[in-house]
């Protein structure tokens, strides 16, 4: 079990749509914000609805120690998610947290590029934040399918990255195509130590295959369906390439990609 794993009391302070479907919500939870680390996540409770019993695991972009607060970028896909959505500033509840293996931190003075699509940036902001206090540069890809559903490209900039390029896959914004295409020029060009990426399993797997072929060290933050959250249920296995399991929820969700069996 993760260190110091429990439940939180939060308070919704803001809660507020940034692009098509996507939402930030930002909890006042001044231990939960204390002890996250980048890439690690918590498990929230929805309240409202006594037929939903599971909490919905999410990842966080920023958690702020200084202010107490925790702030996630998530997509409305079901009914969970509806109704955070629909959670007002005031209004509180309870996260478990902080689950899962954080980001593993670059060695020395390399350099990295983090890959981002769809929801996927939540926890590669964090990523980036965490790369920015330690001084390691970094250059970023950001995708969604269509502009209306970009965001985060600009929290990369500002937090210092070299190069963003943006993807969509309609060319409404940025380049037509998929985040792979840029990676795939990215590492032809660059000179990375290891590239972090969260996305859609299949693009997950394609920044795996090209970081292969470049000899680039590359971490992946998988996603499965959770019921505990801290590695009691069994519900989440992620294959790995040496026909084992592991549990997305405690030996995750951040795996080194070379480990998974895409
Ligand atoms: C470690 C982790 C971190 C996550 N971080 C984020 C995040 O930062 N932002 C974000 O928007 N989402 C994140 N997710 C996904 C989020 O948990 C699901 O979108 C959410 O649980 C859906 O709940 P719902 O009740 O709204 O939808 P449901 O009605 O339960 O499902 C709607 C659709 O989403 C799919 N789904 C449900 N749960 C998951 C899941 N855990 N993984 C993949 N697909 C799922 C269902 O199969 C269905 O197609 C994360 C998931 C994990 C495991
Ligand atoms: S969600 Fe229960 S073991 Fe991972």
């Amino acid at each position: 079990m993760t260190a110091g794993l429990g439940v939180h009391d939060f308070t919704v302070v803001s809660n507020e749509p940034v692009a098509d479907g996507l939402a930030r919500i930002v909890l006042r939870a001044p231990e939960l914000a204390a002890a996250l680390a980048p890439g690690q996540f918590v498990n929230v409770h929805v309240p409202g609805d006594a037929s939903q019993i599971l909490r919905i695991p999410l990842s966080f972009s920023h958690a702020d120690a200084a202010s107490g607060t925790v702030e996630i970028v998530y997509a409305v896909v079901g009914d969970g998610t509806r109704r955070l959505s629909e959670m007002a500033a005031g209004e509180a509840s309870t996260a478990v947290g902080p689950c899962g293996s954080p980001w593993p931190a670059v060695g020395g003075a390399g350099r990295a590029c983090v890959v981002a699509g769809g929801v996927g940036i939540t926890p590669i902001v964090a990523c980036a934040r965490m790369l920015a206090a330690s001084g390691v540069a970094f250059d970023a890809v950001v995708g969604a399918q269509t502009s209306g559903r970009l965001w985060g490209a600009d929290a990369l900039e500002g937090l210092g990255a070299g190069t963003v390029a943006v993807t969509t896959d309609d060319g409404t914004a940025g380049r037509r195509g998929f985040t792979t295409d840029a990676l795939a020029d990215l590492l032809a060009a660059g000179d990375y130590d290891v590239v972090y990426a969260c996305g859609p399993e299949v693009m997950m797997a394609g920044v795996a295959r090209l970081c292969r072929e470049a000899g680039v060290a590359c971490r992946v933050s998988m996603e499965r369906m959770m019921c505990c959250g801290f590695g009691a249920c069994g519900t989440c296995n992620v294959a790995m390439a040496d026909g084992t399991y592991k549990s997305c929820c405690k030996d995750g969700p951040v795996f080194d990609a070379e480990e998974v069996a895409w």
